[in-house]
């Protein structure tokens, strides 16, 4: 049975629920401490010069905080946020209409920015640069180029896939961050707040049994919790304790590490055909008929980061403890294992 429960990427209904967990400021935005202080800085430092803030991007896997961030620095600087996709726009005009409707300072943030195109991203280079718009009126050989004002605004862009940036538009950010995944202990902050809000009483191992399931992602945390809040509701007593919390997610199929049947795929297709590795990402995204960006930037980042796979120069490698982890023996004896 396929399992979504698991997977960082959002389910429907989510976003509506999601902003009202939202931390609103940088001192409730748990973890991540490298990156909230350095924005911390420049927030301050923007501010006391009544400056708008340097443009930034924000990356790393789907759910860990990039839009919620967002959101704190406008509210940090006291500044609008404007919202928009990569994809969302498609012509020249699309852009150039939101730059000139912005306010001094402003924050437009541009949420898959590695989905922009061509002529819209060379829109974007003046205005980042020089706040400053290129159009051209009229056509042929008559036709004039006008350099319009736009507002001095903040950039913040956010992409799952940094790789797939070009280097001019990544070159114009002034700060550049990458998310990682959250360790258990702040996850489990996160889920205590989250509980608080939700006004749900849960306990400190619970939350942390939540967080070890959430392969290190908020929104995962998010999503177990309202489901253990349920199994609390329906067959207990509607606080969250460790019995529970155990009974709802082994009713939940969540895997003990919150593997999904994605990720074990992956994991005994490279033990089972290739004894371990290393297996080329092609190979491995045409066997299990998934894209190779969703396998790289979906599912390797927690299997990495778990210690279960490597990228190596000759393919993906399995590490002997995904092997026992799951249950496999080598079916002869592997040396390129790690
Ligand atoms: N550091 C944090 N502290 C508290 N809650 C957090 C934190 N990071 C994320 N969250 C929660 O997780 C949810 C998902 O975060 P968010 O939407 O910002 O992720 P994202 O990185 O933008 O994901 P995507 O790549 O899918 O757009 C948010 O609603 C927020 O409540
Ligand atoms: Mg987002």
């Amino acid at each position: 049975m396929a399992n979504h429960l698991n997977r960082p990427s959002q389910m429907g209904g989510e976003e509506e629920f999601e902003k009202g967990l939202r931390p609103k400021r940088l001192s409730e935005f748990v973890g991540q401490k490298e990156v909230v202080d350095q924005l911390a800085i420049a927030v301050q430092a923007a501010s006391e010069r009544k400056e708008q803030m340097d443009h930034i991007l924000l990356y790393g896997p789907p759910g860990l905080g990039k839009t919620t961030l967002a959101y704190i620095l406008a509210a940090e600087l006291g500044v609008n946020l404007h919202t928009t996709t990569g994809p969302a726009m498609e012509r020249k005009k699309d852009i150039a209409s939101i730059l000139t409707n912005l306010d001094e300072r402003d924050i437009l943030f541009i949420d898959e920015i590695h989905r922009l195109n061509r002529s819209v991203e060379e829109t974007l280079y003046p205005a980042m640069e020089d706040y400053a718009l290129d159009i051209i009126i009229g056509q042929g050989p008559s036709a004039k180029t006008l350099r319009l004002d736009v507002p001095h605004f903040t950039l913040i862009g956010a992409t799952t896939r940094a790789g797939m940036l070009t280097g001019p538009l990544r070159d114009r950010f002034g700060i550049i961050n990458r998310l990682d995944f959250y360790g258990p202990e702040d996850l489990a902050l996160i889920t205590m707040r989250d509980a608080d809000v939700l006004g749900i009483g849960i306990d400190k191992p619970s939350a942390l049994e939540i967080s070890r399931r959430s392969r290190g992602t908020p929104r995962i945390a998010i999503r177990l919790l309202k489901r253990v809040r349920d199994y609390a509701q329906v067959k207990g007593d509607g606080s969250i304790g460790k019995e529970i919390t155990h009974y709802a997610l082994e009713k939940l199929k969540i895997d003990a590490m919150g593997l999904d049947d994605i990720d074990k795929r992956i994991l005994r297709f490279i033990i089972e055909k290739y004894d371990g590795g290393p297996v080329g990402i092609d190979t491995l995204a045409i066997a299990l008929s998934e894209a190779r960006e969703t396998l790289e930037d979906v599912y390797e980042p927690y299997l990495i980061q778990i210690g279960f796979l490597k990228r190596t120069s000759r393919g993906r490698v399995v590490s002997r403890s995904a092997v026992e982890y799951l249950g496999l023996t080598l079916p002869s004896a592997a040396d390129s294992l790690f």
